[in-house]
């Protein structure tokens, strides 16, 4: 789960990050409410999932609480590459002397953290790193050591930090990485990570990434989740424990397993192509249990995607046999009514294979059609989502 800035530095905060003071609003008012309680010039920030928030202007300097006020005004509801603005962090404005670069990340290609580092901060380090690559240093972190005062520092000078600042930054650098390491971060950036004129060093920008899998044992994170953002019918099938995932195209599919689901999305794909370019239109993991309600909890997500226009169920029967996933199917659109309404081909193989295609048949559903291979199945499911288009 990626936070919003101001989510990224209450975990600063709560690490002990030195950062710059400041409040999250959704309100023009609100923005003027925090500048006069800063007392002090603000800067009045689009807090938005995407880089590049600056350069959209969706960072600016407000030197009183009026300029606040107008600065919020234009930022909110502002359009950055996709993501309307929606909140606005306003935060004491620094001083600013120098700029500079530092994250932790996993380096899963070579199986251990990595720090990237950079006297070069305020701009996109990928550009640093393309035109001047001996700027950014990548230190490898060893797992089981992690980052030390020593190892803090070693980081800091490959990144060319000035000498003055290395015992400050050291110090900074090893507390977001306990940030990293404590919340299960996958990502911690900071940048720009500053330098005052009095030589503070401050994490003015933050951006964290948490990992999904530890989720059991970091109880705090819920309430960093983005309800409001988050596509309804994936919440749906959150709650129902589906694992699914939004695509663009007009196929719903379920399947069980991830690696028979996502040969599915081939198959659709490739069968689309014959049919007017049809694709697709998501991918739903019903796991191992294919009982009636899992059946129909994923049905209904699929179902109210108003993008699908037919729906391929593609179950091969394991330790779950054919004849239960048969009833699922059948109990799933006694359970569903009027609201299944689109078009259901359905595939079955494995294990008790017969009894579950006889239940199918018996049950002569007007929506469901029956095919015993996957490419034909697909194929028809293509079909039936094109005329339907
Ligand atoms: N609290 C602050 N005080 C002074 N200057 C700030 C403060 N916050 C940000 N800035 C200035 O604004 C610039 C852009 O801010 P920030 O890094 O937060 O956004 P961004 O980099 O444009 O967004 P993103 O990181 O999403 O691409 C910073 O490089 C810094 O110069
Ligand atoms: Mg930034």
């Amino acid at each position: 789960m990626d936070l919003y800035e101001y989510q990224a530095k209450e975990l600063f905060v709560k690490h002990g990050v030195p950062s710059s003071e400041g409040r999250v609003t959704d309100t023009v008012e609100g923005a003027r409410e925090i500048a006069e309680e800063i007392g002090k010039p603000v800067m009045v920030k689009a807090q938005v999932k995407v880089g590049g928030r600056g350069k959209a202007g969706g960072v600016k300097y407000a030197a009183t609480p009026d300029d606040a006020e107008t600065h919020a005004q234009n930022i909110l509801g502002l359009d950055i590459k996709g993501h309307v603005v929606k909140k606005l962090l306003i935060a004491e404005a620094k001083d600013i002397a120098e700029e500079y670069y530092i994250s932790f990340l996993l380096d899963r290609s070579n199986r251990t953290y990595l720090s990237i580092c950079s006297v070069e901060g305020g701009m996109e380090i990928e550009e640093v790193a393309a035109n001047n690559p001996e700027r950014v240093a990548k230190i490898a972190i060893d797992a089981t050591k992690g980052v030390d005062l020593a190892k803090a520092r070693e980081i800091a000078e490959a990144g060319h930090y000035p000498a003055e600042v290395l015992d400050a930054a050291a110090i900074t650098i090893s507390k977001l990485w306990e940030v990293f390491i404590k919340e299960d971060a996958l990502l911690v950036e900071v940048n720009p990570l500053v330098k005052t004129p009095e030589g503070e060093i401050l994490a003015l920008d933050g951006k964290v990434t948490l990992d999904g899998n530890a989720e059991f044992r970091q109880p705090g994170h819920a309430a960093f989740a983005d309800i409001e953002a988050t596509d309804p019918l994936e919440l749906k099938a959150k709650e129902n424990d589906l694992n699914y995932v939004k695509l663009d195209g007009e196929v719903g599919i379920i399947g069980n397993g991830a690696g028979l689901v996502m040969s599915t999305l081939d198959v659709v794909a490739y069968a689309g192509e014959k049919h007017g370019g049809v694709k697709p239109a998501n991918f739903l993991d019903i796991g191992g249990g294919a009982s009636a309600a899992v059946m129909a909890a994923g049905l209904d997500v699929i179902l109210n995607d108003s993008q699908v226009k037919s729906v391929f169920v593609n179950v091969f029967g394991g330790i779950t046999a054919c004849d239960a996933v048969a009833n699922g199917i059948v109990q799933a659109l006694e359970i569903l009514g009027d609201e299944a309404n689109k078009p259901l081909v359905v595939r079955l193989d494995g294990n008790n294979v017969e009894e579950g295609r006889r239940i199918l048949a018996e049950a002569n559903h007007p929506l469901v059609t029956e095919v015993d291979t996957m490419d034909a199945a697909a194929d028809k499911a293509a079909e039936l989502a094109a005329a339907a288009k």
